[in-house]
């Protein structure tokens, strides 16, 4: 006999029920923040029960109201006990005798409050024409649902949803489907939409609000709208341009139709993540939607278009079909992810999208180094592991072993396959196994035994390679940050070219080490591995191959993205302890000459960490090292200047700033005056030319190097172009440089507005990146202000980023120890896994920092390199 106690502690709900039909009635309350809601769900009961049990949390489940009708009977069972089991965010219902099988009604009414934490049902404020108003918006992904109706919260409970809403007439009221009927009744209107097709209830959507918005079509006839504040209709034209493109190359691409008659995409100023692919509902943070002609980067006009592109891939990757459970998650992400570059590749084939792609794999290969990783198909357990999944592994490592299968299978039979896939499985869940099983048949090739070796197991690895007798020597090993070696080995498609890029060989390494014959190989031509970087491993070259390399680098033989992978490589080899620091910087001295985006980009990333550790180790060191890399991006940051050249390219835009920044942080004298002067030029007059968007960050960021506690007048003048601004990208790249700032009292004092109210809390995690004089400060803010953070960030995913932010830098083990103290008494499992990640970091950094010290040759080499300039 089941009792309640039976159905706690479970990851997943008992079987006994399913649903099949969701009718939702919601009414909120925009004044007071709550809401009523009455659901009737025609449930499936399967086995002999007395129970039906499913999800609910933070509602008033009213008891009186909750009954069950069989569709046989008609007989009504009043509930004789209504119970919430809250640690596991259950609704029991127990009823006096064991229902009949087959289809039958379950009514419930219950209450909620609009929420302010952005999940669930809850309300983002906003301004309108000066006043102050609040709309309502669900986020239900991955488990909120439950936190505005009563329902079986598990992507695999997949029903159809016929939602009505009652809203003041004057408002727009959206869900996922188009609406069927409008009532106007006094001042309140009751909006019925259709009902929507089967779909898991994570991606059930409403918002209530005032909105513009702009229209168009698809050729195959559906109607995309994207809607934003009021008067600012102009900054969706471009969203809505990529949105219909994109539709059109889905249909294409997966050769199946958008399921629903319309899409609908949303600007939401408070939003946790940067956007949510709802079914026909897409809600935005504002800087990933709105494109503002005048005032967004290039960069912000890539992110829209990737973030749209991604979104509208759920709809088939996510939606249409779904992952059975959680453990799958990355079937979504790193799918939807993947996909989102193939779009805009297609779209806007100058922004040389697939060359950006290895900024995914290099996170992905970042946060996998760690032993504290975890597999792609991860275990969960319960509702509150789910959140720190949306990481790097779902999302990057996902995104690029598909990259990697696809390139070993080809493109045209990886596409087919999928189109097989989607097809077999629309309406429907799907494992990882089923997407392999469809590959291997379509493909014929040993799919699933491949990709297990990447999807089961964490890590990835290092493959060591040297020549001997025109044979290639590989061997792999499980490539560690921290630790020695494990014994994982992984199936690693294998692609190497000698000394040009005509003949490439291909092998698929199974065993520890194999060897590839290379009979074109002449004894002074170069050898890159992993050519084009499509494969989720490093190569670490021995000594004579290095400097090979180093010269086709300088002679300009590589691609860029081989270049790309080369530096990354010695970079992770040189944190990992296997490499020296002067081999490393022997290498960057050879990228002298580059001008290529994505290489500088990358070589920008690497002089901000080596600058770092190196300041740790020897900070004797620094300043010769400042002017080492100071001299390698004046050239190329030389070339480009600090006004956009008419039709340049867009990678050209993105650079100007990124380099303009490094040097503002490396105390470059001239980008400094100069910064300073536009800056105070800008403030005076807003329309200022002297100011374009490409080089707002860096010229913020370099303001914020020449401010102090008594030197306050710019920094106080950066608040105020942050205050008056109604642009979100505009106050992004200010809370993005504020805490970049050398003083640390200015530093404490960021670190406070971040708090305030002047900061949506969604925004408050990009000012996080403090300068490394004020990392103490950050750290002391950190334990001081905790119960306010964990209070306030701490149901969703965000509040891992408090942690990694302010932990990571560090580079002692002793402030491991603290940190560890710290959290001991205040752990949850929202953290656990952010926290021993960025504790593994501390240590890696650590052990980085004795290795440099140990490093004999570094100090007169990086002599000479300053010098060379
Ligand atoms: N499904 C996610 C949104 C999400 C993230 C829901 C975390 C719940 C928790 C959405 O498709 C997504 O991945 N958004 C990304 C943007 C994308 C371009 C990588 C995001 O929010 O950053
Ligand atoms: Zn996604």
């Amino acid at each position: 006999m089941a009792s309640y106690a039976d159905f706690k502690g479970k990851p997943r709900l008992p079987k006994f029920a399913s649903p099949k039909r969701y009718d939702v009635r919601l009414k909120p309350d925009l004044i007071s923040c709550k809401f009523n809601g009455f659901v009737s769900i025609d449930v499936d009961v399967v086995s002999n029960t007395k129970f039906l049990v499913l999800n609910a949390a933070d509602l008033n489940v009213d008891p009186s109201s909750v009954s069950f009708t069989p569709k046989s009977t008609s007989q009504e069972f009043q509930a004789s006990g209504v119970g919430l089991i809250e640690e596991d965010e259950l609704l029991v219902v127990e009823f006096g005798d064991e229902l009949p099988l087959g289809i039958g009604l379950l009514n419930l009414s219950f209450q909620g409050t609009l929420n302010d934490q952005m999940k669930g049902f809850y309300r983002s404020v906003y301004d309108c024409n000066g006043e102050k108003k609040n709309m309502a918006v669900t986020q239900f992904e991955p488990a909120d649902a439950r936190r505005c109706f009563p329902c079986w919260d598990e992507p695999a409970a997949k029903a159809t949803f016929k939602i009505t809403l009652d809203v003041p007439s004057d408002l727009v009221a959206l869900s996922n489907m188009p609406v069927a009927e409008e009532k106007l009744e006094g001042g309140l209107k009751t909006v019925y939409f259709q009902e929507s097709p089967i779909m898991s209830t994570y991606l059930v959507a409403v918002v209530v609000g005032l909105f513009d918005f702009v229209e168009s079509h698809t050729s195959d006839g559906i109607k995309v709208r994207c809607y934003c504040q009021v008067g600012k209709s102009d900054q969706g034209k471009f969203a809505l341009e990529v949105a219909v493109k994109t539709l059109e190359l889905y249909r294409k691409y997966f050769d199946v139709p958008y399921a629903l008659p319309k899409l609908d995409m949303i600007a939401i100023p408070d939003f946790a993540a940067g956007a949510m692919e709802n079914y026909g509902l897409v809600t935005y943070r504002e800087n990933a939607l709105l494109y503002d002609e005048k005032n967004s980067a290039a960069a912000n006009k890539q992110r829209v278009a990737i973030v749209v592109a991604h979104e509208l891939a759920h709809q088939w990757f996510g939606n249409l079909v779904t992952m059975e459970w959680w453990t799958h998650l990355w079937l979504n992400e790193g799918f939807a992810t993947w996909v989102s570059y193939l779009a805009a590749d297609v779209l806007f084939p100058e922004w040389k999208i697939w060359t950006q792609f290895l900024d995914q794999i290099t996170d992905g290969l970042r946060l996998d180094g760690l032993s504290e990783s975890h597999p792609i198909e991860v275990e969960i357990n319960h509702a509150s592991e789910i959140d720190e999944i949306f990481d790097a592994i779902s999302y990057r490592k996902g995104a690029s072993v598909i990259r990697m299968l696809e390139s070993y299978l080809g493109a045209d039979t990886f596409q087919r396959a999928l189109a097989c896939y989607i097809k077999k499985y629309a309406c429907s869940n799907a494992k990882t196994e089923d997407l392999w099983a469809v590959l291997e048949d379509i493909s014929s090739e040993p799919v699933k035994e491949l990709m297990n070796s990447w999807t089961q197991q964490k890590g990835y690895p290092v493959v060591s390679v040297r020549v001997k007798d025109q044979k290639l020597e590989l061997n792999q090993s499980h490539f560690l940050l921290s630790d020695a070696p494990g014994d994982s080995q992984w199936i690693v498609p294998i692609s190497a070219c000698c000394g040009s890029y005509e003949n490439r060989h291909t092998y698929l390494l199974k065993e520890k080490s194999g060897s590839l014959d290379v009979k074109d190989y002449q004894g002074t031509a170069w050898v890159k591995l992993n050519v084009n970087q499509t494969g989720f491993y490093r190569v670490k070259y021995d000594e004579e191959l290095q400097a090979k390399l180093r010269h086709a680098i300088e002679s300009s033989q590589l691609s860029a993205t081989d270049r790309f992978g080369v530096l990354d490589d010695a970079f992770a080899l040189c944190m990992s302890g296997q490499q020296s620091l002067t081999t490393l910087l022997t290498l960057v001295a050879s990228f002298r000459e580059e001008t290529e985006y994505t290489v500088l980009s990358n070589l920008i990333n690497i002089s901000y960490k080596v600058m770092r550790i190196v300041a740790d180790a020897m900070p004797e060191l620094v300043d010769s090292l400042q002017k080492f890399f100071i001299g390698l991006f004046e050239y190329p940051s030389g070339k480009l200047g600090w006004e956009p050249k008419s039709g340049e390219s867009h990678l050209d835009s993105m650079l100007r700033g990124e380099l303009l920044t490094v040097l503002a942080e490396l105390g470059h004298k001239s980008t400094l005056n100069e910064a300073t002067r536009r800056f105070d030029a800008f403030c005076a007059d807003r329309n200022s030319p002297l100011l374009p968007p490409d080089t707002r960050k860096a010229t913020y960021t370099a303001v914020m190097q020449t401010v102090n506690a008594s030197n306050r007048s710019r920094y106080e003048a950066l608040l105020k172009v942050y205050r008056e601004t109604d642009l979100s990208q505009e106050k992004g790249r200010i809370i993005g440089s504020l805490a970049s700032c050398p003083d640390p009292d200015i530093v404490l004092e960021v670190l406070n507005f971040l708090l305030s109210s002047e900061v949506r809390s969604q925004d408050a995690i990009f000012g996080l990146s403090v300068s490394k004089e004020g990392r103490e400060t950050a750290w002391k803010w950190l334990q001081d202000k905790w119960d306010y953070i964990s209070k306030t960030w701490g149901s969703g995913y965000l509040i891992t980023r408090f942690i990694s932010a302010i932990v990571s830098p560090f580079s002692s083990i002793e402030k491991a120890k603290e940190v560890d103290e710290f959290f001991a008494s205040r752990m949850k499992p929202t953290i656990a896994r952010t926290l021993k990640q960025s504790l593994e970091r501390v240590q890696i950094n650590a052990r980085w920092v004795q290795a440099i010290k140990k490093d004999n040759s570094l100090p007169q080499l990086v002599q000479e390199l300053s010098h060379r300039n």
